[in-house]
């Protein structure tokens, strides 16, 4: 069985799909894994290392394509490159179809079964292949760093010779994976951290990294451990209760996000106007419309004394052990596609219902289908009792 290794064509993308100590396992198994040559360079995973590993270098796309039963990719693949996939191919990536519907529509005409990343449901079961929460992590630690890079500041107490300095105070809003590891991180460093969240059981989280929890007595639990969107007088409650929390920090880390929603906006210009001269916000949501009104993806704005960093694909700033993580979590999905040697996705599973966007071409979630112009046609009836998958369609 041939699986295909693309080089990332999403601007400022550095990870990659499978890095070579994934390969070597897959080889063993019996994949013939072939990479599209320099897909790992700015990962720091040079072809020799895809070589060493027992992969095939292809000069380029159209080569590595040809005849492989299964193409693995961080970031969905372009619509150019979907007309390179031969028919009934299978494929595993991150997808949020509303950015993706030309190449999926190539696709579904060649009765390719695409599996997303965004969808894996978050049972105990699908850990290892949760890419969503892999990615997450690294998002987190970099945006602890990136605070404490930004800070004209210290994070941890100094008592010096030559004088004390307080350690920096960081106000941490949602306390998701990320949210947690920009806690954790930022602790490490020395900070002093407060953390809100709107679900309940993120105050127990954020206190055992020893975080202090900021109850504001708004509650939004949504389904399957996510938050449901705020209405806009919760929003307003919200953000009155939060304007003296985000006034009294350093450095404010925003990782807030509902799925398949805009990330909610947490933090307003005015909110961030009561800001000290040199605080920071670091946006790390920036790629779903930002947390902080100021916010644009990719840029540091500077409004009034604070700058606003826009984390732009967070997890591409770390690619070497970002695609380390994402690649564990390929091969766990593809283990759990096989059997025998093959592709043989057991259909009746609820990870492979849960995660499959296109089943030999046809659309198996409603606004997939919706988004095509095609039928949909479901793998099996909802269960009672079972939630319906989101359709992902915020970035990860
Ligand atoms: P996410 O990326 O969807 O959202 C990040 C955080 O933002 C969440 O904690 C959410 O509650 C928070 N948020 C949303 N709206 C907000 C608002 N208006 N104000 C403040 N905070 C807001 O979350 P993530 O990291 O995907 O985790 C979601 C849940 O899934 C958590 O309960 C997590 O523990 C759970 N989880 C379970 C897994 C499993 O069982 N396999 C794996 C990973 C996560």
């Amino acid at each position: 069985m041939k699986l295909a290794v693309l080089t990332e064509t999403r601007p400022g993308e550095r990870r990659v799909a499978l890095v070579p100590d994934v390969v070597k396992r897959l080889t063993s198994e019996g994949w013939q894994v072939v990479v599209q040559a320099g897909a790992g360079a700015s990962a720091a995973f040079p072809d020799d290392a895809y070589r060493n590993a027992g992969a095939t270098i292809a000069p380029d796309a159209a080569a590595s394509l040809s005849g492989a039963a299964a193409v693995v990719a961080v970031n969905f693949i372009s619509a150019e490159q979907a007309q390179l996939v031969g028919d009934g191919t299978v494929m595993l990536s991150f997808l949020q179809p509303a950015a993706s519907v030309e190449a999926l529509k190539v696709l579904a005409d060649k009765r390719a079964t695409v599996f997303s990343f965004d969808l894996v449901p978050r049972i105990s079961r699908a850990q290892g292949m949760d890419a969503l929460s892999s990615q997450a992590t690294v998002s987190g630690y970099r945006a602890g760093l990136s605070g404490a890079e930004h800070l004209a500041k210290f994070f941890p107490m100094f008592m010096t010779a030559a004088g004390t300095v307080p350690p920096a105070k960081v106000l941490v809003m949602g306390v998701g994976v990320a949210g947690l590891q920009a806690i954790a991180t930022a602790r490490r460093l020395g900070a002093v951290v407060r953390a809100y969240d709107v679900r309940a059981a993120a105050k127990e989280e954020a206190e055992s990294l020893g975080a202090t929890f900021v109850d504001l007595n708004v509650s939004a639990e949504g389904t399957g451990g996510y938050a449901r969107e705020l209405t806009e007088d919760e929003l307003a409650r919200q953000r009155q209760a939060l304007a003296a929390e985000v006034a009294a920090s350093d450095v404010v880390i925003t990782t807030a996000a509902v799925p398949g929603r805009p990330a909610p906006k947490l933090v307003t210009a005015e909110m961030v106007s009561g800001m000290g001269p040199g605080s920071i916000v670091i946006d790390m949501a920036a790629d779903s419309g930002g947390n902080c009104e100021l916010t644009v993806a990719g840029e540091d704005v500077v409004h009034g004394g604070t700058t606003i960093v826009g984390m732009a694909n967070p997890p591409a700033g770390m690619p070497t052990h970002a695609s380390f993580l994402f690649s564990r979590n390929v091969q766990n999905l593809l283990a759990l596609l096989s059997k025998d040697g093959e592709l043989a996705p057991d259909w009746e599973d609820e990870i492979v219902i849960g995660t499959c966007v296109l089943r030999d071409g046809e659309p198996t979630l409603g606004p997939t289908a919706e988004l095509l112009g095609r039928p949909m046609t479901a793998i099996r009836e909802t269960v009672p009792g079972e939630a319906a998958a989101p359709d992902g369609e915020v970035d990860a």
